[in-house]
């Protein structure tokens, strides 16, 4: 098939509810993917942190191969392996607790949302305290979570019982607290909104609230979880722990998967019946998320997160010294934005345009968001040309 040929066929019997570049990719390798004419591109942006490891990396591609020719699906009435070895690597990595699975990370944060109103329901604590300029997923209840209005258009009524605070504002949260409160949610580093970090004390005192007023601290890390900021989960900079986490992205590096882990004594509320989902936990998906976190661990991704992290935002740091065009630069490991003074959405075409994925959020901040398995290499070839558009 051509290349017009290919768009003709989304044209006509794709729903159109996405911008999509005119590019065809058929292929792709660690950091790099090529298109229809074998123009190679390099990836910095890794699909919205989806492909962490790399594409197709080996260690995944082989687990997925093995487990597809041996055991795909079975409903979760029964037992399978990959599922519980998926839910251990997890639990003794973060907050020793226990998983529910699904398949994508708006799933995933909804069945925190309803686990939080189940376990408080026999109080009557039903209200849910967000972020602004969160983002949480695309379910109703997940926008209705997610902290922007530009996301709530066309969709009301929205669900009962959520509100917005500023993102670092321990007053602001103090005061949407009331005693029907059963949550808070927040990423600890949100993605979407611009890559914002939250501030150490801001997190520190929200545990201590929550402890105080008998409320479950949600972090949502379907974004800045599994290694993206040098430590397996986010919240693990700030020396606390959440009561409920959710997970997805690059959790199984493609292939489709979404978990919540909650503490034993959150998640007995989960009781059978009260939530479910056909797909979650598969064999296919948690063999490949397995072999995810054992590729983390025995190819020392962490340190490589950290230290790749580093040299990069040096490198744009000392950059933005020298261009007025470049507002800050943020972020933690290898989840870094970069905000310019003007659109970003020009400069991260352009760069395509010169052989480079890179993405564009809230606006003005460009999402750097490379594979943990990264090189200096790769961050150099990929920062000459962003630093060349951004010059020109
Ligand atoms: C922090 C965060 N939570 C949830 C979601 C929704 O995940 P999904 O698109 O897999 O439903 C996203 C997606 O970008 C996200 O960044």
């Amino acid at each position: 098939m051509t290349k017009s040929e290919i768009i003709e066929q989304y044209d006509k019997y794709v729903i159109p509810n996405y911008v999509r570049n005119p590019i065809v990719f058929v292929k792709a390798d660690g950091v790099h993917v090529w298109d229809e004419n074998n123009r190679r591109y390099l990836d910095l942006f890794s699909g919205w942190a989806v492909s962490s490891l790399g594409h197709c990396n080996p260690r995944v591609t082989k687990a997925i191969q093995e487990q597809a020719a041996t055991l795909v699906h079975m409903p979760n009435i029964y037992y399978t392996k990959p599922q519980g070895q998926l839910a251990k690597y997890i639990s003794e990595n973060s907050f020793q607790g226990q998983c529910f699975f699904c398949n994508s990370g708006a799933e995933a944060n909804e069945s925190a949302i309803k686990l939080a109103r189940l376990h408080y329901s026999h109080k009557g604590k039903y209200k849910i305290i967000t972020m602004d300029d969160s983002f949480h997923g695309r379910t109703l209840a997940t926008i209705t979570a997610t902290g922007q209005p530009k996301y709530h258009r066309g969709f009301a009524p929205l669900l009962e019982g959520f509100s917005y605070v500023p993102f670092n504002s321990i007053g602001g949260v103090e005061k949407a607290i009331d005693d029907k409160t059963c949550a808070i949610m927040l990423e600890p580093i949100q993605g979407e909104g611009g890559i914002n970090v939250a501030d150490y004390d801001f997190m520190t005192q929200l545990r201590k609230l929550c402890d105080e007023r008998d409320i479950l601290l949600i972090f949502d890390e379907v974004q800045c979880g599994m290694g993206r900021t040098g430590k397996f989960f986010a919240y693990q900079h700030y020396g606390i722990h959440p009561d409920i986490m959710t997970l997805a992205k690059s959790l199984g590096n493609g292939t489709a998967i979404g978990a919540m882990e909650a503490t034993p004594e959150v998640a007995k509320s989960l009781a059978p019946g009260t939530h479910a989902s056909t797909f979650g936990g598969n064999p296919l998906a948690c063999a490949a998320a397995v072999s995810v976190f054992e590729t983390i661990q025995s190819e020392n991704l962490l340190n490589n997160a950290v230290e790749m992290g580093r040299y990069a935002t040096d490198r744009l740091s000392r950059f933005a010294r020298e261009i007025s065009c470049i507002a800050d630069v943020r972020g933690l490991g290898l989840m870094i934005g970069i905000e310019l003074k003007i659109p970003a959405s020009d400069v991260v075409k352009k760069c395509m345009e010169a052989g480079l994925l890179l993405n564009c959020t809230h606006e003005t901040v460009i999402r750097f968001m490379p594979p943990l398995n990264v090189q200096k290499v790769h961050i150099d070839e990929g920062l000459d040309i962003l630093e060349s558009v951004l010059k020109a």
